[in-house]
C-alpha cells in the first residue's frame, strides 16, 4: 500500500502496519519516539529513560525511572549454567551468532516466558529480565572474546555505566567512570533504540505474531539485524574505511568503484530504504564523533576518510540521483572504536540499543491482539503441469 494516509496524528503515514511507537518521515528526515524528536532525546535523555518511553509509552517520572532501574538491577545476573555456552563456541565465533543463541536460550532458563496468556505483570517481568540480562550477555561475550575474566554487574551503577563496567572493568583495578564515555554510549544507544518497521523490527513482529515468546522473537530480530544490508553495516563501514586507508586513502577511486555496476563494492553506510534526503541520526552521530574524539584526545585517520567520502558523494550525480546519503551506520563505528570496542562488537551494540524498540513493538502487537502475520504473494510460477514418472523424464 503506498501513498500517505494522514490519521488524526497529522503525520504522513505509509505502509500497512499500525504502530504508535516511532514516526519516520523519510523526505523531511524526521524521527520521533512516541512523539518526541530524536534530537531532543539524544541531547537531554538517558538511554534507560528512552527505553522506558518506548516500552511504556511516556517519559517516566523520577520515581518510575528509579523503580525501572532498580527492577533491572535485580535481574542483571544470568543463570550460572549459561556460562557453559561460552565453553562450546569456537574462539573466534562472531558475537552476533552467540547473542542470537544466548537470547533464545533465556527461554530455557526462565521458562515462565513460555506461559501463554501471561498476565501483564508476568509479561513485564519477562521484559525487565531481558533488558537486564542483555547487558550482561553482551559484556560476557566481549570478555570471553578477549579471554579475560568475566566482570559481574554492580547494582550501584546505572544501566549504561553498569554495562561499561562489565565490559571494560578489570578485577584487579578500580573502575574509573569516564563521563564522556558514559554520555557517548547513552547517545549512541538512544539513536539506535527504534526505527519503525525496519527489517529486524518487522521480524520481531512476524515471529511474535505466532504468540512465540519474547526471547525467541527478539533472537529472530537479532538474526535479521546481523545482515550487512541492515545493522551489520556498521561493522562493514569501519572495515571499508580501513580498506580505503590501507589502499592509500584514494576516496575518488572507491567512489567510482561504488558506482560501477560491474563492481560488487557498495559504499557501506550510504543509502536508506526510507530516508531519501538525510538520516537525522547520522547528523547527530557525525557531530558527536568530532566532540567525543576531541574529548578523548583520539585522532582516528578513518574519520577524515569518512568525511572525504561524504563530501565527494554529496556532489556526485550518481549518489544525488539515487538519494544516497550517510545513514546511522556511517559514523557510529568510529565512535564505538574510540570507546574501545572492536568492530566485531559493533552490531551487537546496535542490538543492545535496538532492544527497547523491539520490545515495545512486540508488546504493542500483543496489546493490539493482532492476528498472526500471514503475508500473501503474487504467484509467478508454472501454470498447471501433468505429472511425469521419473522413468519417462529422459
Ligand atoms: C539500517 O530500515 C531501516 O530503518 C534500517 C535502519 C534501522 O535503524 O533499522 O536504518 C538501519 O539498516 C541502515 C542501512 C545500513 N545498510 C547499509 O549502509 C548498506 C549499504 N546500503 C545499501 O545496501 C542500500 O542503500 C540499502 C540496503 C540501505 C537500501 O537499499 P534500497 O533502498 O533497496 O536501494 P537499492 O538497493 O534498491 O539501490 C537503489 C540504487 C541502485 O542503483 P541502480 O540499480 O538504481 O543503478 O542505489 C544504488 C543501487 O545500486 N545503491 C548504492 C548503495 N545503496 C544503493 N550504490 C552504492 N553504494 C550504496 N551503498
Amino acid at each position: 500500500q503506498t501513498g500517505f494516509i494522514t490519521l488524526d496524528t497529522g503525520y504522513k503515514n505509509t505502509g500497512s502496519t499500525k504502530s504508535a511507537v516511532t514516526f519516520l518521515d523519510g523526505e523531511e528526515g524526521i524521527l520521533k519516539y512516541r512523539g518526541y524528536a530524536i534530537e531532543e532525546l539524544a541531547e537531554k535523555s538517558s538511554f534507560l529513560e528512552v527505553a522506558y518511553l518506548l516500552i511504556y509509552g511516556d517519559l517516566p517520572k523520577q520515581a518510575e525511572l528509579d523503580k525501572f532501574q532498580n527492577d533491572i538491577s535485580m535481574h542483571t545476573l544470568i543463570h550460572e549454567d549459561m556460562k557453559k555456552f561460552f565453553d562450546g563456541y569456537p574462539s573466534k565465533s562472531h558475537p552476533m551468532a552467540q547473542l542470537i543463541s544466548l537470547v533464545c536460550s533465556l527461554s530455557t532458563f526462565y521458562p515462565e516466558c513460555l506461559k501463554s496468556h501471561q498476565t501483564p505483570e508476568e509479561k513485564d517481568l519477562t521484559i525487565i529480565k531481558l533488558m537486564a540480562k542483555m547487558t550482561t550477555l553482551v559484556a560476557f561475550i566481549y570478555k570471553k572474546s578477549l579471554g579475560h575474566p568475566l566482570i559481574y554487574p554492580k547494582n550501584k551503577y546505572d544501566y549504561v555505566t553498569n554495562y561499561l563496567w562489565m565490559t571494560f572493568g578489570q578485577r584487579t583495578e578500580d573502575y574509573e567512570v569516564n563521563p564522556v564515555v558514559v554520555s557517548a554510549m547513552n547517545k549512541l544507544l538512544i539513536l539506535h533504540a527504534d526505527h519503525e518497521q525496519n527489517c529486524s523490527a518487522s521480524t520481531v513482529r512476524m515471529v511474535g505474531s505466532s504468540d512465540c515468546n519474547l526471547y525467541a522473537s527478539i533472537s529472530a530480530g537479532i538474526a535479521a539485524l546481523w545482515g550487512p544490508l541492515h545493522g551489520g553495516a556498521n561493522q562493514a563501514v569501519i572495515e571499508m574505511l580501513e580498506l580505503i586507508k590501507e589502499d592509500g586513502g584514494d576516496t575518488e577511486k572507491w567512489i567510482n568503484k561504488a558506482k560501477d555496476k560491474n563492481d560488487p563494492f557498495r559504499m557501506m553506510g550510504f543509502g536508506h530504504r526510507v530516508y531519501k534526503n538525510f538520516d537525522p541520526r547520522a547528523k547527530i552521530i557525525k557531530k558527536a564523533c568530532d566532540d567525543i574524539l576531541e574529548n578523548l584526545g583520539i585522532d582516528d585517520p578513518v574519520l577524515e576518510i569518512a568525511k572525504k567520502l561524504e563530501e565527494a558523494a554529496l556532489t556526485d550525480q550518481y549518489f544525488i540521483d539515487r538519494k544516497l546519503y550517510p545513514n546511522v551506520d556511517f559514523y557510529s563505528g568510529i565512535i564505538y572504536r574510540a570507546l574501545g570496542f572492536p568492530s566485531e562488537m559493533f552490531t551487537v551494540l546496535f542490538a543492545l540499543g535496538r532492544l527497547p524498540g523491539w520490545i515495545a513493538q512486540w508488546k504493542e502487537m500483543h496489546e493490539n491482539k493482532e492476528p498472526i502475520n500471514r503475508p500473501r504473494q503474487i504467484y509467478v510460477g508454472h501454470k498447471d503441469r501433468e505429472f511425469v514418472p521419473i522413468s519417462s523424464r529422459g
